[in-house]
Parts: C-alpha cells; sequence; structure tokens
C-alpha cells in the first residue's frame, strides 16, 4: 500500500528504484506475521516455569522439533534428526542427491532468553524454503536446500559451547559426553534419553562434498544497525576472541603503610582495567574484565594479589592481537611504575571467520534488492554456528535488527516490518547463490552430441 502511494506521490510515475523497492515482497510480508507468530509458540516450549530456557537434548527442546518438523513438512522438505540431535528438513534441487545449501541457525537457549535470539534463523529459514517450494524454485536450483536447526549453540546445558554445528563439520570430540549438566546428567545419558545413541554422535559430520556452502539469519545482539537506521546488514567476520586471568602480585600491608611503601596490587589492577577500555576503545575492539578477586580482601588490608580476567574481541586475528600487544605494554608500564608483578594465562582462543566473500556478496545483493539501500557489513562481536561450520564450508550472515541491541534477555525484540526485510533479503540470496553457481559451472559438452 504503501509503495503504491510513494508511486503515485511522484505523479508522472517517475518514482526512483529505491522508492519502489523501499517495500519487502508482498509475500515476505505474510510471511513474517507468520514467523513472529511462530517464534512465539516456540517461546512456550521452555524447560524455565516461568521465561524461556531450552536446552540441548532435553524434553522441550524434543517438542520444539515436533513442532518445528511439521513446519518444515508443511514447506515441503523431507526431516529427521541427525545423529547429534540437529534438527534437518531437506528438499532437493533440480536433481535428487546434489550437495546442499544449508540455512540454519540454533534452537536453544540461554537461561531466561529472548524469543528470536537463533530461533528467527531457523523459522526464517523454514519460510524461504517454503516460498521457493511454492513458486516451484526449488526444483531448478543446482543444489539442494537444507534447513538445520542446531540443538546446541549457547553451551547453556552441558559448559561447551556449538556442540550441533561442531557435530555436522566433523568437529565433533567423543569425551564431550562425559560432561554432566546441573542436575548431574551425563551428555551420554541425555543422548539416550532423546533416542540418539552417543557413540554415533560423529556420523552427523558432512563431509565436504555433500554441501555447498552456509547462510545464516540471525538478530544482530547489538545496537549499530539501529543506530544506522537499517534493518539489515551482512556480516563481514565473527570476532576472533581471546581470553586470559591476569595475576597481580603486591604485597599485603596494614592502611597504615605510606603510599611511597605500598605495593598495591589492587590499584594497580584498577589502573590496567581502565587501560584495557581506553586501549579497546581507541581500536574499535570489544573488551570486557568482568571478574576479579582481590587478597587477603581485608577492608584495612593492601590487596597483595589480585586476579581478573580479560576477554577481547576484534574483527581480524591481527587487530585482536595487536590489541593484547597494546593491553600488555600499558600493563608493564603500570605494574613497574607500582612494583608489582603481573603475568597472564591463556584459557581460550578462537580466531576469526571471515564470511566467504561470494556469499557475502550473495547475502548484500539481497539486502540491497530488499531494502532498496546500500549494504554494509558488520563485525560480529557474539560468536554463532557459522564460526563452527566454517571449518568445513563457506558462511555468510545476514544480520537483521533488534531493539536496542539486546539480546539473551526476555527483552529481545525485533520489529516485524524487518523480519519481512529480512526473509525478502535472504530468499534473493538463495537465488543470487544459485545464479552465481550456474554462471561458475563450466558448460560440459558431450562428445556425442
Ligand atoms: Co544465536
Amino acid at each position: 500500500m504503501e509503495e503504491t502511494m510513494s508511486m503515485r506521490s511522484h505523479g508522472d510515475g517517475t518514482a526512483t528504484l529505491s522508492e519502489r523497492e523501499r517495500r519487502p515482497a508482498a509475500w515476505a510480508q505474510d510471511a513474517a506475521a507468520v514467523i513472529m507468530r511462530r517464534c512465539d509458540e516456540l517461546a512456550a516450549f521452555s524447560d524455565m516455569p516461568s521465561g524461556i530456557e531450552r536446552l540441548y537434548l532435553s524434553p522441550e527442546m524434543s517438542r520444539a522439533y515436533e513442532l518445528t518438523a511439521g513446519w518444515m513438512r508443511e514447506a515441503g522438505m523431507d526431516v529427521h534428526v541427525d545423529p547429534a540431535g540437529n534438527l534437518v528438513g531437506r528438499v532437493e534441487g533440480r536433481e535428487p542427491g546434489l550437495p546442499a545449501l544449508i540455512l540454519g541457525s540454533h534452537l536453544d537457549s540461554v537461561p531466561d532468553a529472548g524469543r528470536y535470539d537463533g530461533i528467527l534463523g531457523v523459522v526464517s529459514s523454514v519460510a524461504v524454503v517454503r516460498s521457493l517450494v511454492r513458486e516451484g524454485m526449488s526444483g531448478r536450483l543446482p543444489f539442494a536446500l537444507e534447513v538445520v536447526a542446531f540443538g546446541d549453540e549457547e553451551g547453556a546445558r552441558f559448559g561447551a559451547t556449538l556442540l550441533g554445528s561442531y557435530a555436522l563439520a566433523g568437529g565433533w570430540k567423543d569425551e564431550w559426553l562425559d560432561l554432566r549438566d546441573a542436575a548431574g546428567t551425563s551428555m551420554r545419558q541425555a543422548f539416550l534419553d532423546f533416542g540418539l545413541d552417543p557413540d554415533r554422535v560423529g556420523e552427523a559430520a558432512l563431509d565436504r562434498s555433500q554441501a555447498v556452502g552456509y547462510l545464516e539469519l540471525h538478530i544482530e545482539q547489538g545496537p549499530i544497525l539501529e543506530q544506522r537506521d537499517r534493518a539489515l546488514s551482512s556480516v563481514s567476520s565473527i570476532a576472533a576472541a581471546s581470553r586470559y586471568m591476569v595475576t597481580i602480585e603486591g604485597e599485603s600491608r596494614h592502611i597504615a603503610t605510606p603510599y611511597d611503601l605500598r605495593r598495591d596490587a589492587l590499584t594497580a589492577a584498577a589502573e590496567m582495567i581502565q587501560a584495557v577500555d581506553s586501549i579497546s576503545r581507541e581500536a574499535g575492539t570489544r573488551a570486557n574484565v568482568g571478574e576479579i578477586s582481590a587478597e587477603p580482601g581485608g577492608v584495612n588490608v593492601i590487596a597483595g594479589r589480585t586476579v581478573f580476567s580479560l576477554d577481547v574481541r576484534a574483527g581480524t586475528d591481527s587487530d585482536r592481537d595487536e590489541v593484547f600487544d597494546a593491553i600488555w605494554r600499558a600493563f608493564d608500564g603500570i605494574a613497574e611504575r607500582r612494583r608489582v608483578m603481573v603475568s597472564h594465562r591463556l584459557i581460550h582462543t578462537a580466531d576469526a571467520v571471515v564470511c566467504d566473500a561470494d556469499l557475502r556478496a550473495c547475502i548484500e545483493e539481497g539486502v540491497e534488492q530488499a531494502e532498496g539501500k546500500p549494504a554494509f557489513g558488520l563485525v560480529s562481536f557474539p560468536g554463532h554456528d557459522g564460526m563452527a561450520v566454517a571449518e568445513l564450508l563457506p558462511i555468510a550472515m545476514l544480520y537483521v535488527r533488534c531493539r536496542g541491541g539486546i539480546s539473551h534477555s526476555p527483552d529481545e525484540a525485533v520489529r516485524e516490518a524487518d523480519v519481512a526485510y529480512g526473509v525478502d533479503a535472504f530468499h534473493r540470496a538463495v537465488l543470487s547463490v544459485a545464479k552465481r553457481m550456474t554462471v561458475a559451472e563450466p558448460r560440459v559438452v558431450s562428445s556425442t552430441e
């Protein structure tokens, strides 16, 4: 309706391309209404008495799968649960058995979660496949389409994260089966309870020849799209992350100690935390000190020992490493001036995952056509299933604006209009991948012809 109005407002039919394309496709607006309703329906499956918590291999996850599998079948897909407990729907391309373009995200959640992180990507992917099937397009594609709803991304049940996507990408570790949840249930038992064989989880791994790539639609979980007044963006990379525990050794003494004799581990930590903040701000990276302890912990005792966590994320490995170098230089200077010893221990590191240039171009083509505005890429500071999948396949992601950048909270919210743009863009991205593949395929000329 608004489209007609904006065209008419020109009177002479000279509406610009961007004005004509500002509205998402009509089918996408209808699909968005269905998607919003389905996200609400899935939110009812919770392992918590109030609020949303859906855990890997839980009975509530099983119920969520049943509902989602019904939607997948209605969209024209064959559905199965893979040996790692991921829900998979598939529709064949122009011939059976072609490698798949995988559209995925996760159905598990953190405790007291919102209803869109992961879920929106799964439900939107089903809508895109449904639309391609209805249009008769799916049977002309040079790939099969698979929607994968990962059973674990957040790691909320067993601590280890990205379990579903690591299994798909061939990175499953059998030692994870011995992890236990808060109730003491081992993952091995959880697989049995879910009706799966824990000794066959590794069989969920895809062979590289079975898939052409992986696309994921996800809420931004940050405020940049809102600040730029945009519904969508691509993701340029998923951030490199490293976590350290930093220890400062000083000397515990009475508060009466004059300043020039103090070796205060806590004031040194305070200064170091300030340095982390300013160095990371300056570099455009993200850093956080979220945990700190001081010993001996007396109100009138100068702290002799302080331990704090440090998490730094950056768009590239080299940016992260440069920021760390700058932080360690600052720490050394502070430690020298305050006459304390500082040391650090690496506890986790993950390199940045750069989205595939071709698949990202397809996502951006979709964004430009759906929104009628130039596309741009954002660094994803949260981790995603794509990080694990990227060990096997080229990946790209589509971000959809969320309110206030809030996520992992019941206050998570998206606008239905943005979901319509998102599903429109995602649908166009799939067709764009098909077009590029068709162009890229060498023409095989049979000598008998
Ligand atoms: Co997520």
